[in-house]
C-alpha cells in the first residue's frame, strides 16, 4: 500500500499526535513538510520522521505559498488561525484534517463549510469522540432501538481540577480574547456527541455559567504571582505546578506542553520563566469554570449538559433515557450499562485500552485516510460538524444575555 502523503501545519501537542501516527503506521501515513514557528518544536517533529531540511518551514503561510506537495493538510493551529490555512489548503487541492474548533467566529465557520463545499476536497474536523469504541458502542446500541426513542440525555463532562487549571487559567485557552469560549473550544465535542447520539436538529438552547474561583479574590493569603517564588501554601495547594510537572517519571501530556526541555532544568526553568508556574489565582483568565446547557431537539427529545472544572475524574459520564429502557454510561472506566424496561441489567463490555481520547485521535485518522483511498463521507464533515458550532455560540448568546436561542 503506497503511503498517503501529509503535510502538518502546526506542531504542538496535535499535530505531533498524528505525527505520532505516521511514526507508527509509515505505510498508511507519510508526513512530507511541517510548518511550525517554534524551531524546537519544529526540529523535534521533523527529525521523528525523517523530514529533510527542504521540508521544514517557519509559517503555515510559507508552506502553503509553494503548489501543493501533499495530498493532505493537517491544520492543527490554535483556534483563531484555523480558517485561512484550511481554506487555502483546499483551494491548493490538499484534503484537510481540520483541529475543532472549526473557527472562533461563526462567520468563519460557514466560509469554511462554504469552502470545503466550493472545493470538493474532504474536511473532515477532529470531533474524535465520534471515533471513540466507547460512543461508537453507544450510537449502535441507540440505533439499534435498544431503549426505544430516545427522550432525554444528560452529560457531564469532568474537566478535571489539574486540567481545567493546565489549559483553561494557565494555559492557551485561559482568556476568550485570544482564543474561544469555553464551551466552544472544550465541549463543542459534546456538542456535537449530543446532535449524533440524538439524531436530530436542535432547536433551541439556554445556558449558564461562569468564573467563579479561579479569580485574585481567592488566592489564600500570601500566594505569590508564582508557585516557584516560595508559596507558602506549597504543601496543600492542588494545583501547586511543581507537583503537576516536576515528576521525572512523567514525560507525556500534559509536561510536554510546558517545554520541549524534559529535564529537571528545562522543567523548573519553564515554570519559572512561563506560563504554567502562575498561581492559578494570578492569571491573565476569563474563561467559565462551570457551565450547563439545556438542549431541545426536533421531535421533543431534551438534552442537559454539565461541564466543570471542580471534578477529581477527568472523564464524560452519561445517562440516555428512551422509552423502552436506559444506558448509563462511564468513558473514564469504560462502563457501559444497558436496562430494558422489565429485563436485567447488560453490562456491555468496551475496549477502553486505547490512549489518545479512548482511541478517537487515531481512530478519525485512520477513518479520514481510508475516506482519500476509498471515498465516502466523513462523519465529521464541515456540514455537520457546523451544526454543533451553532448550539455553542447560541448557547454563550444564552449564557450572556440570560435567554433562550431559537436555532
Ligand atoms: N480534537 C481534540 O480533541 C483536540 C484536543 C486538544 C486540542 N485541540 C485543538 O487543536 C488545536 C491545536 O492545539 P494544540 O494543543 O496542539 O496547541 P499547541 O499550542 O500545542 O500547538 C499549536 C502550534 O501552532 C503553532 N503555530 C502558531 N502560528 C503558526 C503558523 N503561522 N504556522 C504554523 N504553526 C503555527 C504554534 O507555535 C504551536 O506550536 C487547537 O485548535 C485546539 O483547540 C483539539
Amino acid at each position: 500500500m503506497k503511503p498517503i502523503t501529509a503535510v502538518v501545519l502546526g506542531a504542538g501537542s496535535r499535530g505531533a499526535t498524528y505525527a505520532g501516527y505516521a511514526k507508527e503506521f509509515p505505510e498508511d501515513l507519510q508526513v512530507v513538510a511541517v510548518a511550525e514557528p517554534r524551531a524546537d518544536r519544529r526540529d523535534l517533529l521533523a527529525d521523528a520522521l525523517d523530514i529533510p531540511e527542504d521540508g521544514r518551514f517557519a509559517s503555515w503561510q510559507e508552506l502553503l505559498a509553494r503548489p501543493r506537495m501533499a495530498d493532505c493538510a493537517f491544520v492543527c493551529t490554535l483556534d483563531d488561525d484555523h480558517t485561512e490555512p484550511a481554506i487555502k489548503a483546499m483551494e491548493l487541492g490538499y484534503h484537510v484534517l481540520l483541529e475543532k474548533p472549526m473557527s472562533n467566529s461563526e462567520d468563519e465557520c460557514r466560509r469554511i463549510t462554504e469552502a470545503a463545499e466550493r472545493t470538493g476536497r474532504v474536511l473532515a474536523v477532529c470531533h474524535v469522540l465520534r471515533y471513540t469504541p466507547f460512543y461508537m458502542t453507544l450510537k449502535d446500541l441507540i440505533d439499534r432501538g435498544e431503549i426505544g426513542q430516545v427522550t432525554a440525555v444528560n452529560q457531564i463532562e469532568n474537566v478535571g481540577y489539574w486540567h481545567q487549571a493546565h489549559s483553561f487559567v494557565r494555559g492557551n485557552w485561559r482568556n476568550t480574547a485570544e482564543t474561544s469560549p469555553m464551551l466552544l473550544q472544550k465541549s463543542c465535542h459534546d456538542m456535537d456527541i449530543l446532535l449524533w447520539l440524538v439524531g436530530r436538529d436542535c432547536q433551541r438552547v439556554q445556558s449558564f455559567g461562569s468564573l467563579r474561583h479561579f479569580t485574585p479574590e481567592n488566592a489564600p493569603e500570601g500566594a505569590p504571582a508564582r508557585c516557584t517564588d516560595g508559596c507558602p501554601h506549597a504543601d496543600t495547594c492542588p494545583y501547586y505546578a511543581p507537583r503537576l510537572y516536576m515528576d521525572m517519571s512523567r514525560t507525556g501530556w500534559p509536561v510536554d506542553v510546558i517545554t520541549t526541555d524534559l529535564s529537571e532544568a528545562g522543567r523548573r526553568r519553564a515554570l519559572e520563566e512561563g506560563p504554567y508556574g502562575r498561581c492559578v489565582y494570578r492569571c491573565d483568565n476569563d474563561v467559565v469554570d462551570r457551565q450547563v446547557v439545556n438542549l431541545e431537539f426536533e421531535g421533543g427529545a431534551v438534552a442537559t449538559f454539565t461541564m466543570t472544572a471542580f471534578s477529581a475524574d477527568f472523564s464524560r459520564q452519561l445517562k440516555i433515557f428512551g422509552t423502552a429502557g436506559q444506558i448509563t454510561a462511564d468513558m473514564g472506566t469504560g462502563q457501559i450499562v444497558l436496562h430494558r424496561f422489565g429485563e436485567e441489567k447488560k453490562t456491555i463490555p468496551v475496549d477502553t485500552a486505547s490512549s489518545g481520547h479512548g482511541g478517537g485521535d487515531y481512530g478519525i485518522l485512520g477513518d479520514f485516510l481510508h475516506i482519500l483511498r476509498h471515498g465516502g463521507e466523513s462523519r465529521t464533515s464541515a456540514k455537520v460538524s457546523l451544526q454543533s458550532h451553532l448550539i455553542c455560540f447560541a448557547a454563550e448568546r444564552s449564557r450572556k444575555e440570560h435567554i433562550v436561542v431559537e436555532l
